[in-house]
């Protein structure tokens, strides 16, 4: 572990002092915010549990240890970049800073509740909030900007995500005809003081002048999801920040607003270390209930920062219908695709029950959760995950599609060795020895490695395997790995 050249300290901590009489230890937490930041990822459940990647990882040379109060979660040395490993492009984890696995876990999910994610990209709270559903049902995931909805996509799209909605635009400004929800979740937009032991650089930009402009829209977004919310329902509002004017402070304003239409719930975490909610902050007192939001600070559990607060609806107040879902649009033929993949992969038939097949764009088709109702509005970015290009000759399964159906294939399926791998992952072709070819017939190829699949090959009659994997790829680097 190396630690951070001192010359970024005294600027990075300078930007911090005003929280000084927050925090119990200061000079721990001023170690802590000097150390590198602990790598930290859950396990997929729909592909491995998490005792079984710590075993996968401790094989090749990573050492994983299970995170106190999170069954999937796993925590790593410093450093490890999970993102360029086989594993992580095979969709078999999610790399997401321990502090920023808090919200999620308490919002209190159960399959079959409908759920908003209202700033949701780069999307690690979206893809646990998804799998806490089961991959079923209806989750909306929105975020404003455009760029940071394509990596929310592609890591949907990795981790095998059926039953979510992706819509761009203001939260703040969520139509009211997308219905209400049961849970929604504000991850909003910060000042981020929280990542400074991964980002220092950002300390330049810290100003109270800056949290205040923030909480502006945090309060809009805050006010946006306890309209959409339905009587009895649960909101988590959550930053990655210090700055009670960010928190605390918001929080306390809408709830004032609401005028006892909404409640703080107590928030704790079995076997995290948390602190309680200011209740006094530069001259203003807050009532003592805001005690029961939760603080994260970085010396308690060497991670990152965060604040998050537990929002309950009255149940008493009226709520609207539930408006009708868009229709899904199938086009004629778009069917045959299952009796198809089913035939040439030799997938279980049982494999589709609790799916369906849909074209939202000309290129090919979504697989959706059978059971997912998306709104009629926003107008959606995508629902569902992209398997199927139709638009090209021959048709092929998309990356995502070979990942998600792939476990389950029994024909057409080839197992790569560990310099395979890294070949076919660096898109490069390779010869499969007699033995690998000897059930594949020429043609598309799903390859895997130790069972688990990667993506789609060409195994051509000259005995070449060709990479059809995608140059960049939800952020997979598809170099060989390196740590
Ligand atoms: C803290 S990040 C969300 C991280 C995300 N929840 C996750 O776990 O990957 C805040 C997000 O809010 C988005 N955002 C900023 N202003 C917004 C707005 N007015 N409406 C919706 N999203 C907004 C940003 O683009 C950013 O992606």
């Amino acid at each position: 572990m190396t630690a951070r050249r001192r010359t970024d300290l005294p600027a990075l901590l300078a930007s911090l002092t005003r929280y000084r009489d927050l925090i119990d230890d200061w000079p721990a937490f001023c170690e802590a915010i000097a150390r590198p930041l602990p790598t930290c990822l859950w396990a997929n459940p729909a592909r491995i549990a998490a005792g079984a990647l710590a075993e996968l990882l401790a094989g090749e040379g990573i050492a994983a240890a299970p995170l106190a109060w999170r069954a999937d979660g796993l925590r790593l040395a410093p450093g490890v970049r999970s993102g360029r490993h086989w594993w992580y492009c095979a969709g078999l984890a999610h790399a997401q800073e321990e502090a920023s696995q808090l919200p999620v876990t308490l919002l209190d999910l159960a399959p079959g509740q409908r759920v908003l994610d209202l700033c949701a990209a780069p999307g690690g709270k979206t893809a646990q909030i998804a799998f806490a559903l089961g991959n079923r049902g209806t989750l909306v995931a929105n975020d404003l900007a455009a760029e940071r909805i394509k990596a929310l996509v592609g890591n949907l799209d990795r981790l095998g995500i059926v039953n979510t909605t992706v819509t761009r635009g203001d939260g703040a400004n969520f139509p009211t005809a997308a219905g209400q929800f049961d849970r929604i979740l504000v991850d909003a937009p910060c000042s981020s003081e929280g990542t400074l032991r991964r980002n220092p650089d950002r300390a330049a930009d810290l100003d109270v002048a800056l949290s205040e402009r923030l909480a502006a829209r945090q309060r809009a977004l805050l006010r946006k999801a306890v309209q959409r919310c339905r009587p009895g329902g649960r909101i988590v509002y959550s930053t990655c920040t210090f700055a009670p004017e960010e928190n605390e402070l918001v929080v306390a304003d809408i709830l004032a607003e609401q005028g006892g239409r909404l409640r703080l719930c107590a928030a704790e975490v079995p076997g995290l270390k948390t602190a309680p909610g200011v209740t006094a902050w530069a001259g203003r007192t807050l009532d003592p209930s805001l005690a029961q939001c939760l603080r994260l600070w970085p010396h308690d559990n060497d991670t990152g920062g965060f604040f998050v607060a537990v929002l309950e609806k009255d149940p008493t107040v009226p709520g609207e219908p539930e408006p009708a879902p868009a229709v899904l649009a199938v086009e004629p033929g778009d069917e045959d695709w299952v009796e198809a993949l089913t035939d040439r992969y030799g997938l279980p038939e049982g494999l589709w029950r609790d799916l369906r097949i849909q074209r939202q764009t000309r290129r090919g088709l979504h697989l959706v959760a059978a059971d997912h109702r998306p709104p009629v509005a926003p107008g959606a970015e995508g629902r569902g995950l992209f398997f199927q290009r139709t638009n090209i000759r021959p048709p092929k399964l998309t990356t995502a599609g070979a990942l998600l159906l792939g476990s389950q294939a029994t024909r057409h399926r080839l197992e790569l060795t560990a310099t395979q791998r890294d070949a076919y992952l660096a898109r490069e072709d390779l010869v499969p020895s007699a033995q690998q070819v000897a059930e594949a017939a020429p043609g598309q190829v799903i390859v895997t490695y130790r069972g688990f699949p990667l993506g789609l090959a060409i195994w051509h009659r000259s005995g070449t395997l060709a990479s059809l994997f995608p140059s960049r790829w939800s952020g997979c680097a598809g170099a060989p790995a390196a740590r």
